[in-house]
């Protein structure tokens, strides 16, 4: 996707307020929340945050309007999706400083971000023409059964502030795409990347009003209510492990009960063989650990070397760590911008003195400015200390011993996690043996976790839940099938005289 700053348009503003049943307004409680930029601390916006009543109005708004976008031709809503993929690549600068300012993107990231978006507009454009249904077969003489594929409704979005357009959008873009409404609660330190700016991006591309609300208040305060609220049939939720439990269990204990789409939190391995390239190995080690200060669910959490070659490896990814530029997010050549919250920096600075304490050696390291935390490398690590076996959201990296292959399978598996997963070999087919063997949605052979963002099926196994998203899992994921009997010709019934 190009920038096109000579035909920019003027930048949206009216971020205090939130599109909720039509119309943007300030949230009900009367109580404002700040967004802060992480790396200035920066006040960016107030926002006055929405209630519960908001959020049931969102809800009932979207379920009319829904009606009638159900109704539309798939033309209809595939233009609204490649009209906002159009309207964001004109707008790419204006998102990219949004997600540097308010989420503490690189450049890089931000940029990488916009171009995943973008992508995930034009397929969800494709989705709409996906909704497909089937005839089906049946042992009654004279019937005719049909599988009618439909929109489930409404559905209920909730993301987290790590990558918070792309996890917004990829769930949003499909489920609007195949006719359904949606509510959007974005995490309090993105409201802006993670559904303002997306809903004036779809005002702008034609969506109907009240299709698309967005509602601004924490998990704590308008999450139970999000998840329990009688609307929506299914509610898609991107964060942590112990929160998408809680979603999960609200979804069950509501008055009509939902499906739930949960991709959660991950723990992946990056496992080197003894026959690995190892310039590669680390090439693609750093940016599969680094990228966005280590704050992806499925960045390298564990790097796990083959004997042979770990002291080599330590060595290179240790030098090439230290001359990584840490500090302003919106210099072109900072890799490692800031950590998005005060808890964030407190959790990985934990993890790091702790590495110290249980006697990790530490390759690279230095104190945090600000919220600014230098890359961190750790050899001889084992897989039980908490470095290893927590989800470090940071730029600390740490590097497990492995006596040979099969110790690097059982050290990759023993995690309650299975998101990303990747293993580094010169033999592809031994690679795809290994691949198959780990346990996590995604295994892949000579790259790292972080993998082809915009095409990827992005699904968890174990503790990482159980969503599948992109391509016929997104129209699966937000469309519900209903069976339908046609019987042509009088039938018999056991109970016949
Ligand atoms: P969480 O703390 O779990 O927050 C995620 C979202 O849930 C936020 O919008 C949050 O709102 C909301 N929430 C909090 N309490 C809630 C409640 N009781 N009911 C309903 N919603 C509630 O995660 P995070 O810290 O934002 O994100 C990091 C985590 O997400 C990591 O574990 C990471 O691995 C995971 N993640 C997973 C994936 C995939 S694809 N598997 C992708 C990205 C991130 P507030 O912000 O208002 O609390």
């Amino acid at each position: 996707m190009d920038a096109s700053s000579d035909t920019a348009p003027a930048a949206y503003g009216g971020f205090d307020t939130m599109p909720i049943a039509g119309r943007w307004r300030a949230g009900s409680t009367g109580k404002a929340r700040a967004d802060i930029n992480p790396f200035t601390d920066e006040t960016l916006l107030e926002i006055p945050q929405a209630d519960a009543d908001d959020v049931d109005q969102a809800y009932r708004a979207a379920a009319i309007a829904q009606e009638d976008w159900a109704a539309q031709p798939p033309s209809v809503r595939a233009g609204v999706m490649q009209a906002a993929a159009q309207i964001l690549k004109a707008r790419r600068e204006e998102v990219i400083g949004w997600l540097i300012r308010e989420s503490g993107s690189t450049r890089m990231k931000a940029g990488l971000e916009c171009d995943v978006v973008f992508a995930g507009l034009q397929e969800a454009a494709i989705a709409a023409y996906r909704v497909e249904g089937r005839i089906l077969l049946t042992d009654i003489p004279g019937k005719e059964g049909r599988a009618y594929r439909k929109p489930v409704g409404v559905v209920g979005v909730i993301s987290p502030w790590n990558w918070p357009l792309q996890l917004t959008n990829r769930s949003v873009a499909p489920a609007l795409a195949v006719g359904n409404g949606v509510v959007v609660k974005p995490a309090s330190d993105t409201p802006v990347t993670g559904g303002l700016i997306l809903a004036k991006i779809f005002e702008e591309a034609g969506l109907p009003d009240g299709l698309l609300s967005v509602v601004v208040g924490s998990g704590s305060d308008i999450g139970d209510t999000f998840s329990k609220h009688p609307v929506p049939r299914v509610l898609s939720f991107t964060g942590s492990t112990p929160v998408g439990r809680g979603v999960a269990r609200a979804a069950a204990d509501a008055e009509i009960i939902k499906r739930t789409e949960l991709e959660l939190g991950g723990n992946s391995p990056l496992v080197v063989l003894e026959d690995a390239d190892i310039d590669y190995a680390v090439d693609a080690a750093i940016f599969g650990k680094f990228l966005h200060q280590g704050q992806i669910c499925m960045i390298t959490n564990r790097l796990i070397v083959a004997d042979p070659v770990y002291d080599a490896f330590c060595e290179r990814f240790g030098e090439r760590a230290r001359g990584l530029k840490a500090g302003d997010p919106n210099d072109p050549d900072t890799v490692i911008g800031p950590i998005i919250n005060d808890d964030q920096v407190a959790h990985i600075t934990t993890l790091i003195d702790g590495a110290r304490r249980t006697g990790a050696r530490e390759l690279a390291g230095g104190e945090p400015q600000g919220r600014v935390i230098p890359p961190h490398v750790f050899a001889d690590v084992t897989n039980d200390m908490d470095i290893a076996a927590s989800e470090i959201f940071g730029p600390v990296a740490p590097i497990i011993r492995a006596r040979d292959e099969e110790d690097a399978l059982a050290i990759a598996n023993d995690t309650e996690h299975g998101l990303s997963s990747a293993v580094f070999t010169q033999d592809l087919e031994r690679g795809a043996r290994f691949a198959r063997r780990i346990q996590a949605g995604m295994a892949h052979v000579n790259d790292q976790p972080v993998n082809d963002i915009a095409n990827n099926p992005f699904g968890g196994e174990k503790n990482s839940g159980l969503g599948r998203f992109g391509g016929e899992w997104a129209v699966d994921a937000f469309t519900t099938d209903q069976w339908v009997t046609l019987q042509h010709s009088r039938r018999a019934f056991p109970t016949d005289a």
